[in-house]
């Protein structure tokens, strides 16, 4: 089978991916937006060994979304929201042998940042695996209000804007601009948005906006890292705060904003948290003051500059996981608990294996990323 090959198959399984899964003599198939039970005519699009890629030519996707055949941004809507959560607990499943939950919540308008791109006037997402952008009316995955706004700049001069971050917090929107727009939509952009920012400099309003999860208040700037789905991120902090319990020293490695540690600030007697980017330090210290706490000290590091002992260790690295200096330290530190929050089972599963001082005794899948691929994992390890 090469490239450009048509034919017929029958999709006789599916995945957590969002792809149908066929067999033809020893080649295995892969045809994303279908499901176990269509026959559709395929184009092979690459062969690697007995793997091969195609798209479906015939199928007309079955999903609410007008936009899902070409759009790149998610991958599962076409299967019901039952069966992605069945998919991606049984594939945590079967990953780590071991069985788990999967804590959900709604699978529509949960997001509350987006990331726009802009080529030729277009504003909207990238297709599948292209640079060529779809533009769409409505996301069936944000917020309602920054729906509305992406409304509002389909009217604007698009020509010398190069990217679009726009950001839901309590108080309003925040949006980020890459590129110029001119003075008349700058104008009307502020009835729309609580702050403005123009290639990284605030040009209209507050530099900070909030994210409340009950009395605690948590600053985002345009540049800081916050969860995308706050009902999903505010479930996952109750478990780590339920597991982690009540101890004197914590670490939070990895901590970003701080939104961890901050939440946890009340059980805990003294918390470290270590984090590499400028900007969310920056952000780390000012959440810690506006919420008046006074026992979690931000460090601004690589996370392999841990030198202490702790009794619990938190780590929520980003999606490549731990570095082998991070894992050396924390086989040879002498906690008795370590949680891991993961975006990437594959790197979990890979860092797992590694921390040979510890196993696996609980997994959680949080589905942050509903009608995507992505699955956040919480995974409590303990000393062997
Ligand atoms: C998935 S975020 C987690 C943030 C935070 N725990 C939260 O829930 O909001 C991962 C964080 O790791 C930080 N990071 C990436 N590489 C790092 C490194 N080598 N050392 C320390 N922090 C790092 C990133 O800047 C980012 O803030």
């Amino acid at each position: 089978m090469k490239a450009k090959d048509k034919l017929t198959v029958s999709i006789i399984d599916d995945n957590h991916l969002g792809n149908g899964i066929a067999k033809k003599d020893d080649f295995i198939i892969f045809v994303p937006k279908t499901v176990k039970g269509d026959v559709v005519d395929i184009e092979v699009t690459s062969v690697n060994k007995n793997i091969v890629k195609a798209k479906a030519i015939s199928n007309s996707v079955n999903s609410k979304c007008p936009y899902y055949d070409r759009c790149g941004g998610c991958n599962l809507l076409h299967v019901s929201y039952d069966r992605e959560k069945e998919l991606k607990r049984d594939y945590i499943k079967r990953l780590f042998k071991l069985d788990t939950d999967i804590i959900s919540f709604d699978r529509e308008h949960y997001r509350n940042k987006v990331t726009l791109h802009v080529i030729d006037n277009t504003v909207g997402f990238y297709e599948e695996k292209s640079n060529s952008v779809v533009s769409f009316d409505s996301c069936l995955l944000l917020d309602s209000d920054i729906n509305n706004l992406i409304s509002v700049l389909k009217e604007f001069d698009s020509s010398n804007i190069n990217e679009i971050v726009i950001k839901r917090a309590y108080e309003g929107l925040l949006i980020s601009i890459k590129g110029s727009i001119s003075d008349i939509d700058l104008k009307e952009l502020k009835n729309h948005v609580k702050s403005i920012y123009i290639n990284n400099e605030l040009v209209y309003g507050d530099e900070y906006l909030t994210i409340r999860f009950g009395d605690i208040v948590y600053n985002i700037n345009h540049e800081s890292f916050f969860q995308v789905n706050e009902k999903c991120a505010n479930s996952l902090y109750d478990y780590i705060k339920e597991e982690v319990g009540s101890c004197n020293k914590l670490l939070d490695l990895y901590c970003g904003t701080g939104s961890i540690g901050i939440y946890l600030s009340n059980n805990v007697k003294k918390i470290t948290g270590i984090e590499i980017n400028e900007d969310s330090v920056k952000c780390a210290k000012k959440n810690i003051k506006d919420n008046n706490i006074k026992n979690y000290e931000i460090i601004n590091a690589d996370a392999s500059s841990i030198n202490e002992d702790y009794d619990v260790v938190i780590v929520d690295p980003p999606r490549s996981g731990l570095s082998m200096d991070v894992i050396d330290s924390l086989n040879n530190m002498n906690m008795k608990k370590l949680i891991y929050v993961s975006c990437n089972p594959s790197t979990l599963k890979r860092d797992i294996s590694l921390l040979n001082n510890f196993y696996l005794k609980k997994i959680t899948v949080f589905n942050m990323f509903p009608a995507t691929r992505h699955i956040e994992s919480f995974t409590v390890l303990e000393r062997k």
